[in-house]
């Protein structure tokens, strides 16, 4: 045995499984269309990396502090403040992370002991699941529904998922893949629960600018004073600023909670480079017009996408309320949504996933994903397009 034990609980992301097949087609000399990753095809502002450029210049190259350089975490509290009603002590309760993605693996370091469950909305990102293996935990969906065109979940369904192992809800808003963004209610509905049955609660916000329709964003921290005291907010610079090959995000919470983290953090990273670290200032510090101009082009695109994917025979596209994915419901195919995706990449040529990848509840839908714009989405549900209309006449029993 070369490998411990534990890695074999990990699981490669659906994004990496698919790319793999994906990338068999292409070798064989294939032409494919990516409607598949949640990577935001729009640069990163200018200023920002002109931001990145003067700290080099300036000599911002030692180790950063290791709980986010202080300008930046007082950036971050300044954020929390004007964003989302929220006040942080920027020296004790904040701090700054590899991403969203190393903020969420290190609060469940924090937060779950070997054997703790922990509950999430299904179907959900699918790289929550490892980081939960890693330190011993167990995911516990909470099987949502669609009402009314989109995903919810409700009281009975967290109910049905608590187990007396149960110890942290992990919330995403707005939810990827489902396009949700949660409302108040909903919200206030889930930090009941959570004070019901003293569950802590991981928020990642990471879609927090991707709202469309005027929607507004809700932080479950700012619902009330016991709901802060039980969340640990997690969001990132990578979706609002193009920035996912940045690695920074940061997090927010109470500070035996963030302190824990912090000591965490430490023993596999030092926090993201200094550079970055001073560049991230400029972004939460500087104009926001170009966050105004990029949510207006993903809002767009989104309309584009449910134009393109409707009155097709057997399929209903669902309106997201944010994010950067369409959930088409293909359940009228009468197909598994893995049999479409898979058929839509072999015979049409364009990459999505299957709903299941993400939990039982997806089954039955397709994520569409518009981070890429242009020639790439237009072609890309061109394919589609011809791809469901094959599928529906197939399935038709007067074809
Ligand atoms: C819901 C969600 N959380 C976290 C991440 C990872 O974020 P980061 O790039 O900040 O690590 C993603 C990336 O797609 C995501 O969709």
């Amino acid at each position: 045995m070369n490998v411990a034990e534990r890695v074999s609980t990990l699981q490669p992301t659906a994004v990496n499984r698919v790319l793999l097949e994906a990338r068999q087609l292409q070798a064989e000399g294939r032409t494919l269309i990516s409607l598949m990753r949640g990577q935001p095809d729009t640069p990163t502002p200018t200023h920002i990396v002109e931001a990145a450029e003067r700290a080099l210049r300036d000599g911002h190259t030692g180790y950063p502090d290791n709980q986010g350089e202080p300008i930046l975490r007082q950036a971050i509290a300044e954020k929390l403040r004007r964003d989302n009603g929220l006040t942080y002590d920027a020296s004790r309760e904040i701090l700054v992370t590899d991403g969203a993605t190393s903020g969420i693996f290190t609060a469940l370091a924090a937060l779950i002991q070997p054997g703790d469950d922990v509950l999430l909305p299904d179907p959900i990102y699918d790289a929550y699941a490892s980081p939960i293996a890693i330190w011993g935990g167990q995911p516990r969906p909470i099987r949502s529904a669609i009402h009314a065109g989109r995903f919810a979940i409700d009281r009975a369904a967290l109910e049905a998922a608590y187990t007396p192992r149960s110890r942290v809800l992990l919330l995403n808003t707005p939810w990827n893949p489902t396009g949700t963004v949660w409302t108040h209610a909903e919200l206030t509905a889930c930090l009941d629960f959570a004070a019901a049955r003293d569950l802590r609660v991981i928020s990642d916000e990471i879609y927090e600018s991707l709202i469309y329709d005027g929607r507004r964003h809700v932080s479950p921290a700012a619902l009330s004073p016991d709901a802060r005291a039980r969340t640990v907010l997690v969001n990132s610079l990578s979706k609002t600023y193009g920035m996912t090959g940045w690695r920074v995000g940061y997090c927010a919470g109470p500070v035996e909670i963030i302190q824990a983290m912090l000591l965490v953090l430490q023993q596999f990273s030092r926090g993201p480079a200094t550079l970055v670290q001073h560049a991230a200032v400029s972004a939460l510090r500087g104009d926001q017009a170009s966050v105004r101009t990029t949510t207006a082009e993903y809002q767009a695109r989104r309309d584009h996408v449910v134009q393109a994917l409707t009155g097709l025979p057997g399929v209903v596209p669902l309106v997201p309320e944010g994010g950067l994915f369409v959930m088409l419901d293909v359940r009228g195919l009468g197909r598994r949504s893995d049999d479409v995706r898979r058929f839509l990449l072999h015979d049409a040529g364009v990459v999505l996933i299957h709903g299941s990848a993400y939990g039982a509840a997806g089954e039955g839908a397709l994520r569409v994903s518009f981070a890429a714009g242009g020639v790439t989405l237009e072609r890309g549900l061109e394919r589609l397009r011809d791809g469901l209309l094959k599928l529906a006449s197939a399935a038709s029993p007067n074809p």
